[in-house]
């Protein structure tokens, strides 16, 4: 198992380039098995969560591989599985994603229930309430969700609202398996993530009917088929608000490109409001901080809001406040495992219920620490680039499901950080 020891507090100075996006492949990978045909994916990154949804297709009956140039082939002419396997959807509880393109192309899925994970509970019931509200008959067997469609499925209104906003894979499974149904098909309450668009924009280039593209309302006019694509996967907005809050923890200047500003405005606006630079240029943007930063208060919301997938990063950044932050997350109020993690390198964290206090402290010191899921270790990388000592991140495992070899990409803007083998 690999460790990081990180060695700090460094300045760091130069660029670096955002991959393509995590949230935006998955589901698009799974969408192209819609297809009887070839596809090219492009920008889809190096990640251990693609590698298991490769995988998971390669069960399928679709085949994977990647080209010198690094581009990702799927041919999905053959689809002759209509498994989810438990074993697989362990690993990872995106790969829910398969239900609606499976259901759509092989009228019948039999995808394993996700369990609960580091980050909360996370049911599917959306998932399934909006799959049958386009006809599918859904049952529970054995831990596996079985859906059927023998007749195809039919056009619908379907209303994603849950207690917690809308849902990103539970929209991106009931907009790809409305592009085969018979009729028009009116998502409400759909989830707006700039993810939830590119799969859309993809799924357009395959051939299908959406309209309303990044609003909450998207309008699916069912077609007969849907061909094989070439598409370039969007920029990870979540690891270029990383990236950018390192240079904010570090009080450095750094050049992030390959971002989408457009799609990172709530972002945007703390960062400034903190004190901290952000400014705009041809492909990206440069982040600049100049000693500490200010508190804030920062709610977790579906998008345009503040992302979940930034909270842990921004209150590694904000323990390092010349002040009081109040943190709440209300996308997943459990997602607080790096808080013990964080008071172990001697931040100042007090959680009550879905709410952090946030006690900015003058300085971290580092520790040994556990990363418990993808985005909380990013934000005990961010920690050990601050903290004075050696951090030693244990199950980095977590990080590599989301930033390709992150401390080969922050070690030459002057960060110290090695990565061990236990
Ligand atoms: N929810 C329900 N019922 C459902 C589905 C969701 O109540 O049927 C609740 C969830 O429990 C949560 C909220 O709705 O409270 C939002 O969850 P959502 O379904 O939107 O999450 P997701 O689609 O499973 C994706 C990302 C997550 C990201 C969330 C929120 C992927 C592969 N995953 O998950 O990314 O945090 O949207 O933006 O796209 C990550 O990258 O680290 C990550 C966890």
């Amino acid at each position: 198992m690999d460790v990081f020891r990180i060695e700090g507090p460094v300045r760091l100075s130069g660029a670096v380039s955002v991959n393509g996006s995590k949230n935006a492949s998955l589901p698009i990978m799974a969408a192209t098995i819609l297809a009887a045909g070839k596809s090219t994916l492009k920008s889809v990154p190096h990640l251990s969560d693609i590698t298991v949804c490769g995988e998971l297709l390669g069960q399928l009956g679709c085949k994977l591989t990647r080209s010198a140039n690094g581009d990702l082939c799927m041919d999905s002419t053959v689809i002759d599985n209509y498994v989810g396997d438990y074993e697989i959807v362990r690993k990872m509880r995106a790969s829910i994603c398969i239900l609606g393109p499976l259901l759509a192309r092989c009228g019948r899925a039999r995808v394993s229930m996700p369990g609960g994970c580091a980050i909360g509970d996370r049911p599917v019931n959306l998932h399934l309430r909006g799959l049958e509200a386009l006809g599918a008959e859904i049952h529970l067997d054995g831990g596996y969700i079985v859906a059927e469609a023998p007749k195809g499925l039919r056009g619908a209104e379907v209303f994603m609202g849950g207690p917690f906003g809308s849902t990103v894979l539970g929209t991106a499974n009931i907009l790809t398996a409305a592009t085969l149904a018979k009729g028009r098909t009116v998502i409400e309450s759909a989830a707006c993530e700039p993810e939830v668009a590119d799969l859309a924009n993809c799924l357009n280039k395959m051939g299908a009917k959406i309209s309303g593209i990044g609003s909450p309302r998207l309008t699916i006019e069912g077609v007969k088929e849907l061909e094989g694509v070439e598409y370039e996967v969007i920029a990870d907005r979540i690891e270029a608000g990383t990236f950018m809050a390192a240079a904010a923890i570090t009080s450095s200047e750094v050049q992030v490109r390959n971002c989408r500003l457009d799609d990172m405005m709530a972002v945007v606006h703390k960062l400034r409001s903190i004190g901290v630079t952000v400014e705009a240029n041809g492909c990206g943007c440069t982040v600049a901080a100049d000693g500490s930063v200010k508190p804030a208060d920062i709610t977790t919301q579906p998008y345009p809001g503040f992302p979940t997938d930034l909270q842990a990063q921004f209150m590694a950044l904000l323990s390092l406040a010349d002040g009081n932050s109040v943190i709440i997350e209300k996308v997943f109020p459990d997602r607080y495992m790096h808080v013990a993690e964080l008071n172990r390198m001697a931040a100042d964290l007090r959680k009550e219920g879905p709410v952090v206090i946030v006690a900015g402290v003058k300085k971290l010191i580092a520790a040994p620490v556990m990363a418990s899921d993808l985005r909380a270790s990013a934000a005990l990388v961010l920690a050990g680039l601050a903290a004075e000592g050696t951090t030693t991140i244990n199950r980095v495992y977590h990080i590599d499901r989301g930033y390709e070899k992150i401390e080969e990409r922050l070690n030459p803007l002057g960060a110290k950080i090695v990565r061990e083998s236990v």
